[in-house]
């Protein structure tokens, strides 16, 4: 479409420099002649760039480059950095303009309710919202036993703090997992057991195991696109874990914090396989929105629900409600669903460019996991390859990548493990970036020609 040229058209300028913060688009009437088009195709074109925040308009004079714009890193920057470190959404894609519009809504919305307190459950208008927004990942709930939260990392540390119905005491979780979770852990003191997750997926036999002799009183599962291997379970191996829980009377914190990404209408949540409470959902909206906002959600059973607020409470009272007036707009308006569809296309097309660029790249003295969205994934190093050691390595080539170290148990931890996350990395630089990361692999190999490697198949 013509507007959408006009869009790439200045996009180029503005990363290639021609246009720099602060600089003067053309005007509107320049560009219907150049592109021959309407004026409304113009406007169009630039009221995208807008929403995108990368530009903004002066009334009577025009448009400009947002002051503090960060270009994409380019190749040719001398010191263009590829950026497989950061674990924020893509910020080129950040709904900026329309939220700010929800935002300013909210507070005319919502001014009365500012000047008090508000209910620690989450405000009741959102949650009947996001009630109905659960309905597309499959959870079907009420809003109710819906609890917002200030970012599902709350939720999950104050789920470790209560005491549970079945009276238990000890948490099972998968190996790696989500650093924050794992920090809770410590925080709280409690004792741990981790169950290896990952291209092969999870051992049942082994989980059974645990949870029949271990007095498990939860069990953490990231159910798609796992942070930090990518990995998503099938809805079969969900099935078989719920049932395992009933049996063994554990309950299940299903962390879908990517949910929203998954393209696959027929992948379940776990919380499908047993609404009645056993399984705990927890949400977060900071992987397709904006991580500052510090929304999240959880679905609780009511036996927790007064443990729980009182735990809330202890917290911060409440979530702020400027936040959640905002986020109530946004999803009523379809605003949200929207922008998770150009989301989806967007991390697709980057995690199957990756895969690409893995299968292509990496030696195959390495193994590697990934999905087919999402953000992450590991590439595991030969050992004694050190994962610190060549983050390091890769630094001085403007290349940052995660070792996994703090993603592990301490009786589990890997230190040959990195991990990758696309969110950052610009389409044109992934196989790029992953060519340098196999340099940087081989490189580091052969400086170490007296030790002798153990070189496993590659795994695909
Ligand atoms: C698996 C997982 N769960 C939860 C969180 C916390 O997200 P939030 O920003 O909603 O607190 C993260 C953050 O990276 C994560 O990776």
């Amino acid at each position: 479409m013509l507007y959408e040229e006009i869009v790439d058209q200045m996009m180029k300028l503005i990363e290639e420099g021609t246009l720099k913060p602060g600089n003067r688009l053309p005007s509107i009437r320049a560009l219907t002649q150049e592109f021959a088009c309407s004026k409304n195709t113009v406007m169009k074109a630039y009221g995208e760039l807008e929403k995108r925040h990368i530009i903004y308009s002066v009334p009577q004079s025009g448009y400009y480059v947002v002051e503090g714009y960060r270009r994409r890193e380019t190749l040719e920057g001398v010191h263009g950095t590829i950026d497989f470190l950061s674990a924020g959404p893509d910020r080129h894609a950040m709904p900026y303009r329309d939220f700010q519009h929800c935002i300013n809504q909210a507070i005319e919305r919502y001014k009365e309710e500012m000047f008090t307190y508000s209910d620690i459950q989450g405000l009741g208008s959102l949650r009947v919202q996001l009630a109905k927004h659960l309905q597309e990942l499959q959870v079907f709930t009420v809003p109710d036993k819906i609890y917002v939260v200030s970012g599902s990392q709350q939720a999950l540390h104050l789920l470790l703090s209560l005491p549970f119905p079945n009276g238990k005491r000890h948490i099972c979780l998968e190996q790696p997992t989500h650093a924050g979770f794992i920090e809770s852990i410590r925080q709280h003191g409690s004792e741990t057991y981790g169950i290896e997750v990952g291209n092969e997926g999870i051992d049942l036999t082994r989980l059974e195991q645990l949870f029949k002799r271990n007095d498990i009183k939860l069990f953490y599962t990231v159910s798609r696109f796992h942070n930090p291997t990518g990995y998503s379970h099938t809805n079969e191996t969900k099935r078989k874990i719920v049932e395992l829980a009933q049996r063994y009377d554990v309950y299940i914190i299903e962390d879908d914090y990517m949910g929203d990404l998954d393209s696959n209408a027929k992948a379940d949540p776990m919380f499908a396989y047993d609404p009645s409470g056993r399984v705990i959902y927890v949400k977060s909206f900071s992987k397709v929105m904006l991580p500052g906002l510090r929304l999240g959600l959880a679905v609780l059973p009511d036996a927790l629900r007064e443990d729980y607020l009182r735990a809330k409470f202890a917290a911060d009272v409440h979530t702020p409600m400027l936040t959640q007036g905002a986020l109530e707009i946004y999803l009523q308006s379809g605003m949200f669903s929207a922008h998770i569809e150009r989301m989806r296309k967007l991390y697709s097309k980057k995690a199957a460019l990756l895969q690409q660029a893995f299968q292509k790249w990496l030696p195959a003295v390495t193994t590697y996991s990934g999905s087919l969205s999402g953000f992450y994934s590991t590439i595991e190093l030969p050992v004694p390859m050190k994962a610190k050691q060549l983050q390091e390595y890769l630094k001085h080539q403007h290349v940052l990548v995660d070792h996994a170290e703090r993603m592990y148990l301490p009786d589990f931890v890997k230190d040959n493990v990195i991990r990758l996350s696309i969110s950052q990395v610009d389409e044109d630089l992934i196989e790029r970036g992953v060519q340098m990361i196999a340099k940087g692999i081989t490189e580091l190999l052969s400086r170490r020609t007296e030790v002798k490697f153990v070189s496993g198949d590659k795994k695909r």
